[in-house]
């Protein structure tokens, strides 16, 4: 039965399901989560997921792990689909033959979050989907990679999976990794290219400015790097169909994709290396629309949709499309990251990105509900 038309479709919301949060809860070193007293001499549950953690971590609750919580916040904000993944760093951290056996198991965990999730009868939607886990780790066997992707490839719920950007320790253009986009690609499962990392934290000087620039800045930047870098390699040359969906959308990656072209054809070590001129492959792309503001959307958009003109051998000469652009960008929430600072009916970062969503200068109400929702049900085959 078709969807409902006017559906809001959240593909940035992430969970610790409670198999990972008790592996944290086990943990000395991070990351991990601990109980503290806070100053008012309330105990409190604390995440330290980065290696210099600000501010003594951030408080975690129910939000994070309970599914209870999650349809509560979507009904909330009015969110009638999650495409839910677990939040970084994955199994990063692991040996490799524990992180196989937990990819395994938390896909199966997630399967069974989505779908024993209630649906809503009166409109008969199914409320949850995932993205699952690979255990992309130093030394863990191709074949256990392939292992995964098909384990997610029939899971019903999963319709993609969610990865950081170390590869099996060297980065994602590693060619080690082919026949994983090769598995990947088949399958038809979308990657979701989330950032852990950050870039070199001295860069942050000695201020405690909190988690603002790690966030605001090291976050883009990680995901802007791992992106470029897989262009560079070709893997759209190599696996053209591939759908990888950026977060944050796209970090500084459209913005830099005119610098990045440029650099490519003055590098004598690049500049035959692709089949395309480099924003051709930003049209390749799909884009989180967690941007906070309709100005970067409008560019974003913009950006993506003059790709076919980069083309070799195109003579499309088009000037930017914003609507053709905004097909490739779905909304989404970060949740259950950026809580609101005080009570508050609605999360600020959700009404927000919404907002964003409905001022951008130059999309039709189309490509509006297209970004809320149409493109994540095109997308996800939901
Ligand atoms: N902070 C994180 O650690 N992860 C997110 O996805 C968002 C904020
Ligand atoms: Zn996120």
């Amino acid at each position: 039965m078709p969807l409902p038309a006017k559906l809001l479709v959240d593909i940035h919301t992430h969970v610790y399901l409670p198999r990972y949060t008790a592996l944290l809860r086990s943990r000395s070193s991070v990351p991990l989560i601990r109980s503290i007293v806070n100053s008012e001499g309330v105990a409190e549950d604390r995440l330290l997921i980065l290696d210099h953690e600000p501010s003594g971590g951030r408080p975690v609750g129910p939000q994070y792990w309970d599914r209870e919580e999650k349809l509560n916040f979507m009904d909330k904000h009015g969110i009638d689909i999650s495409v839910v993944s677990t939040a970084n760093p994955w199994l990063d951290f692991l040996p490799a033959s524990q992180a196989h056996t937990l990819a395994s198991e938390l896909n199966n965990d997630l399967e069974e979050y989505c779908s024993t999730a209630p649906s809503v009868a009166s409109r008969q939607i199914k409320r949850l989907y995932g993205f699952g886990l690979l255990p992309l780790v130093p030394e863990i066997t191709t074949s256990a990679l392939l292992d995964i992707v098909k384990q997610i490839g029939e899971l019903p719920h999963l319709r993609g999976l969610i990865m950081g950007t170390r590869g099996i320790g060297r980065g994602l253009d590693d060619e080690a990794l082919e026949p994983v986009w090769a598995a990947i690609e088949k399958a038809g499962l979308v990657v979701f290219l989330h950032p852990h990392y950050g870039v070199d934290g001295s860069a942050w000087g000695d201020k405690d400015n909190g988690h603002v620039l790690p966030l605001a800045l090291g976050f883009p930047f990680e995901t802007t790097t791992a992106a470029t870098r897989l262009i560079l390699s070709g893997v759209f040359d190599k696996f053209p169909s591939l759908r990888l969906l950026l977060a944050h959308s796209g970090g500084a990656l459209p913005a830099l994709s005119s610098r990045l072209a440029s650099c490519i054809d003055h590098d004598p070590v690049v500049a035959s290396r692709l089949k395309h001129d480099a924003r051709y492959y930003l049209g390749k792309l799909y884009l989180d629309a967690v941007a906070y503001g309709p100005e970067e959307l409008g560019f974003v958009s913009d950006v993506i949709s003059r790709a076919d003109k980069f083309e070799t051998g195109s003579s499309a000469k088009a000037a930017p499309n914003r609507s053709a652009g905004s097909k490739r960008m779905l909304f989404g929430t970060d949740h259950p990251f950026f809580p609101p600072l005080s009570a508050s009916e609605k999360w600020k970062s959700v009404t927000e990105n919404l907002e964003a969503i409905n001022d951008v200068q130059g999309w039709s109400e189309e490509d509006r509900s297209g970004v809320r929702g149409e493109n994540a049900v095109a997308l996800f085959n939901l």
